[in-house]
């Protein structure tokens, strides 16, 4: 049995990589759901292009694989500029972020993933930068050091993360839209799929499609995962058509089971039930007890479980729901 974390993994493997490539869509007009975000951007955009002014920094949130690198490349792409892309993460000094600043041309993108995860002196070198497109950097140590101002070209930060909580005031104040991204419906789904059914040439029936979209968690990248580890089955083992029948023995085998949980999800809810009576429980003592980090269990299980209605975050913790107990097949306590 292939080991079914891969499928919910936050990072994006080798071979999303390469596929991702093709299967993300590039236009406004192919980017499927998320309407409260989109329709508002649509009209920011144009008015930022009317005035031939850089659009407004942009923050978006929300779980993983639900969209944000990919509409920050359509953002780009509309306003027909350049999208630098970088992480969080990766700029470890305030000289990195100085030399990729300084290397923007007026209206480009600048894409930081993984915004939260900033260290405190290259956030601070953002805040002047985005405000007044200026950079201040000390130049020299000790006496002789001093400050100096340089100018940037007007860019448009746009900055992404799993965690708007995390972000300080100060940096969440310098954005002038801030988007929340939704877990997206079982229609739109289906259309994702049909989408990259389609990009990929893979003859899927309407009835696999349903079910491969019911469960997705309402993910986009989750979808196209398991379109692609179906097709990889029905080659080897069917027609190399997608059915029904080659669907659900591919999820199933895969770990996913009919409500579109895994294993992971499916201990949490049966520590929680069984270890703890159903709740309320801390999330740090569910994290030691399945072995996971927290901050794994926080961004990528619990938002799909919250959703589906099987868990509930409360004051003093999580707790789970009768359908929780019924989806384990465990009787209910009085
Ligand atoms: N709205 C969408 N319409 C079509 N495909 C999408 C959409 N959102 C995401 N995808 C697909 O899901 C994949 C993951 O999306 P991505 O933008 O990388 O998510 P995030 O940055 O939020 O983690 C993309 O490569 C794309 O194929
Ligand atoms: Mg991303």
């Amino acid at each position: 049995m292939e080991k079914d974390i891969r499928l919910l993994q936050t990072d994006i493997s080798q071979e999303d990589e390469e596929t991702e490539v093709h299967l993300r869509p590039k236009h406004m007009g192919d980017y499927i759901g998320q309407k409260n975000v989109t329709d508002n951007l649509k009209v920011f955009i144009d008015a930022a292009r009317l005035r031939k002014e850089p659009l407004d920094h942009v923050l978006f949130y929300g779980p993983p694989g639900l969209g944000k690198t990919t509409l920050a490349g359509i953002i780009a792409n509309e306003l027909g500029v350049n999208m630098r892309i970088t992480s969080g993460p990766a700029i470890a000094r305030a000289g990195d972020l100085a030399a990729i600043l300084t290397n923007l041309s007026d209206h480009d993108v600048l894409f930081i993933d993984e915004i939260h995860r900033l260290n405190r002196s290259v956030e601070e070198i953002l805040y002047s930068a985005m405000e007044d497109y200026v950079l201040d950097i000390i130049i020299g140590k000790g006496p002789s050091a001093r400050s100096i101002r340089l100018d940037l070209a007007k860019f448009t930060l746009i900055g992404a993360t799993t965690r708007a909580g995390s972000l300080s005031a100060p940096l969440r104040d310098r954005f002038g839209v801030i988007n929340k991204f939704e877990m997206y419906s079982i229609d739109e789904l289906k259309t994702i799929i049909k989408r990259s059914a389609d990009i990929l040439n893979i003859v899927i029936d309407e009835e696999s499609t349903n079910e491969m979209a019911r469960r997705s968690r309402g993910t986009p990248r989750i979808a196209n995962r398991l379109l692609k580890r179906v097709r990889d089955f029905s080659q080897v083992k069917g027609s190399g058509r997608i059915d029904i029948a080659i669907t659900d023995s591919t999820l199933l085998s895969l770990g996913i089971d009919r409500e579109g949980l895994e294993n992971l999800d499916r201990e949490i809810i049966r520590i929680i039930i069984e270890q703890f009576n159903g709740g309320p429980v801390g999330i740090e003592t569910i994290a030691a007890a399945v072995g996971e980090e927290r901050i794994t269990i926080e961004d990528v299980y619990e938002p799909y479980l919250i959703q589906a209605g099987f868990l509930h975050r409360t004051q003093k913790g999580r707790t789970v729901s009768g359908q929780a107990y019924k989806h384990l097949g465990i009787a209910l306590p009085e």
